[in-house]
């Protein structure tokens, strides 16, 4: 049996606040599980609330990412940031490959791979999105999609770039529509993606990697998915605009 692993909660922000809302919401945020020691807490606010937000943080246990970045690390990219900039600005995550980049903004499993060496490159912690559409998951290809993302993503990483990732599964049905995948729905692509990750890497780090759930996650929806053995913590959009029901999210099961 290998060690637990530690849950990690995370909020995705997306296109929401500006510098003033976001760094009061960060504050709110501190103010509720600014002493969580058993669990990892990260936020990703837009760009432009970075350095706000990284303020609001300081010194506490909450860690901040952002949710795109660029794969070169310079140059006439219009309108980009990369990787390394990102690490300047304080960020220790960064989210890539998120349905919403590779649905609306062209992302192939090319570019998701690229991001995610140009995030290990510059010391960040990669949160690396997978996941199916509706139409994929009504044609029985849920299984397919899932694993073609995470090989094209992973594959030729070390087991230490591993170590540093962490996996979440969002199908797409779920996110922002209010349909949370069941606990067993989750369980099922998690454990399937486990068995992948071991087929890539070393058994040892294959089990040591988070497998987050994200879709819908609410307050009354995370104690059951934080049941299920390979759901290791949730990354959460519209429920982390609140402190609230955010701290609620990271404070699960404790009644
Ligand atoms: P949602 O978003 O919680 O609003 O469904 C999740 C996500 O996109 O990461």
């Amino acid at each position: 049996m290998s060690a637990p692993r530690r849950p990690f909660l995370a909020g995705n922000w997306k296109m929401h606040g500006t510098r003033e809302e976001a760094a009061r919401l960060a504050r709110e945020l501190r103010g509720i599980i600014g002493g969580e020691t058993e669990r990892d807490v990260a936020v990703f606010p837009p760009f432009t609330a970075l350095a706000a937000v990284r303020e609001a943080l300081e010194g506490s246990p909450i860690g901040l990412g952002a949710q795109n970045c660029h794969p070169e690390v310079k140059g006439a990219f219009t309108g980009e940031i990369s990787a390394p900039m990102l690490r300047d600005a304080g960020c220790a995550y960064v989210l890539v490959g998120h349905s919403e980049r590779r649905q609306l903004f062209g992302e192939t499993d090319d570019t998701v791979a690229r991001k995610l060496r140009a995030a290990l490159a510059a010391d960040l912690r990669p949160v690396l999105c997978v996941g199916e559409t509706l139409e994929e998951r009504k044609g029985g290809r849920t299984e397919e999609t899932v694993r073609r993302q995470i090989e094209a993503a992973l594959a030729s990483l070390s087991p230490a770039d591993l170590e540093r990732i962490t996996i979440a599964y969002e199908p797409v049905w779920a996110i922002g529509t209010g349909l949370t995948a069941t606990p067993a729905q989750a369980q099922e692509v998690h454990g399937f993606l486990r068995v992948r990750l071991r087929a890539l890497f070393p058994t040892a780090v294959a089990d040591r990697t988070r497998i987050q759930y994200g879709g819908s996650v609410k307050p009354d929806n995370i104690d059951g998915l934080m049941l299920e053995p390979d759901v290791d913590g949730a990354l959460v959009g519209g429920a982390s605009l609140s402190a609230t029901s955010f701290g609620a999210i990271v404070r699960y099961g404790r009644g």
